[in-house]
């Protein structure tokens, strides 16, 4: 990626905590945030190059920093891990992410100087949680479900977990190097500590991390009820809902309605009338968003793709080559639209009530692409058909998808064999 007109310096994130403390949630949504903003993102967690190497089943005694016979294999496998990381880095990837405990300086400083050397900086990610009730909760919802305790009995699995940890704990030296970057995460960014994070890349990873945390809620996204433009086939505009959008507005509230925790439901609109139409009957004010109106389609908002085809054959191609970067003339590409959805994200991250985004095709299609983990480049490609709830539920480290149609709507072109045309029916 061109950063400021250079090359974006190689980084190397480096978690750091006890086992339970969600270095591996943490990592994951790093990982996804960086790959949607168009990093080249790795993960390297050295837990699965430990299960690769040496299996699954290892006994709590196998993390005792006291057995010779054991603490030789796990560095091995954490160098291993390493080297991989760093070939990577070197290879042409740009940010690493170093999945592993790291709880003693010594691995630290290993850590720093391999990759000072060959000139990747260093972030350590540090979290710290000394809440035992959160603890008891990620050993329970995440670790149990592990490979490392498969038909384990529960009680075994958590008395085991727990001698792991009591052995980490042993060494533990919480990051205090004045002179390396890094950011503390403590008790699940109730407190966030940040040490020599300098530069844009810094700031904006930064920033996200003061903003994630682990609370789980639902979110909605669906695209407004069919719009009069939609029945015409003319792209953008702001016109008002058709009679079946009013229909969808309708039955999404009462759908919506049906579900726990109403009382707490957020609604994020775009400013576009016939996002605001689509919200007006849950009876919940919606927060309208400029962020999220439709992708500028420049000059050719207010056209058919078939006038676009006839009268602008140029951009019709350049569009079916690269629906990812084109740009509308005087408008905007799908991946201007992922740069200007980079704060509806963070504020996404920073909600813990449930939340309903009623918006676009373009939008919904990257705020899915992010929340799914789908590359960049697959976005303007997913099938987000109007008049479907696209409703997601957090797992241990992602979301489970569940699409409701609830309305029928014509037949929506945008999703059509690429022969016809990859016009969005925004
Ligand atoms: C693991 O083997 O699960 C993690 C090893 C480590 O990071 O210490």
């Amino acid at each position: 990626m061109i950063y400021e007109g250079q090359e974006l310096p190689k980084h190397a994130l480096v978690m750091v905590g006890l086992p339970a403390r969600g270095k591996t949630y943490i990592a994951r949504k790093i990982a996804r945030y960086l790959s949607w903003l168009g990093y080249d993102t790795r993960t390297f967690n050295v837990g699965e190059y430990r299960r690769s190497q040496v299996g699954a089943r290892q006994p709590a005694s196998f993390f005792d920093p006291d057995d010779e016979s054991t603490s030789g294999v796990r560095e091995a496998i954490a160098r291993r891990a390493l080297d991989d990381m760093v070939g990577w880095l070197i290879g042409g990837g740009e940010v690493a992410i170093y999945d592993a405990t790291n709880t003693e300086k010594s691995r630290r400083d290993a850590i720093w100087q391999r990759c000072h050397a060959v000139g990747i900086q260093v972030v350590f990610v540090e979290s710290i949680c000394e809440d035992e009730r959160v603890v008891e909760r990620n050993v329970r919802d995440n670790k149990l479900r592990s490979p490392d305790y498969a038909d384990v009995a529960p009680e075994e699995a958590v008395r085991d977990f727990r001698q792991r940890i009591a052995f980490y704990e042993r060494n533990y030296e919480p990051v205090d190097e004045p002179d390396r970057s890094y950011v503390k995460i403590i008790d699940e960014g109730r407190q966030v500590v940040v040490n020599r994070m300098a530069g844009y890349f810094s700031a904006r990873l930064m920033f996200f991390l003061m903003n994630i945390h682990p609370a789980r809620r639902k979110i909605w996204l669906t695209r407004h009820g069919e719009s009069v433009f939609n029945t015409e086939e003319r792209i953008g505009g702001d016109s008002d809902l058709s009679a079946r959008g009013l229909s969808y507005a309708r039955s999404l509230a009462d759908h919506m309605l049906k579900q726990p925790k109403t009382d707490q439901l957020v609604v994020w609109t775009s400013t576009l009338k016939r996002a605001v139409q689509t919200a007006t009957h849950l009876g919940i004010r919606p927060v309208a968003r400029r962020a999220l109106d439709e992708i500028d389609a420049g000059i050719c908002d207010g056209m058919t793709y078939e006038e676009i085809k006839r009268d602008l054959p140029e951009e019709f191609s350049a569009r079916r080559g690269d629906k990812f970067r084109y740009r509308y003339p005087r408008g905007e590409s799908y991946a201007d639209v992922i740069q200007r959805l980079e704060p509806i994200i963070v504020d996404l991250e920073r909600q813990r009530h449930p939340i309903l985004v009623v918006a676009h095709q373009a939008i919904i299609r990257a705020l899915y692409g992010y929340l799914t983990g789908r590359p960049q480049e697959e976005c303007p490609h997913v099938p987000i058909p109007l008049h479907t709830i696209v409703e997601l539920t957090p797992t241990a480290y992602g979301y489970e998808e569940h699409r409701v149609e609830l309305e029928p709507s014509l037949p929506d072109r945008s999703d059509a064999p690429l022969s016809m045309g990859p016009w969005p029916q925004g």
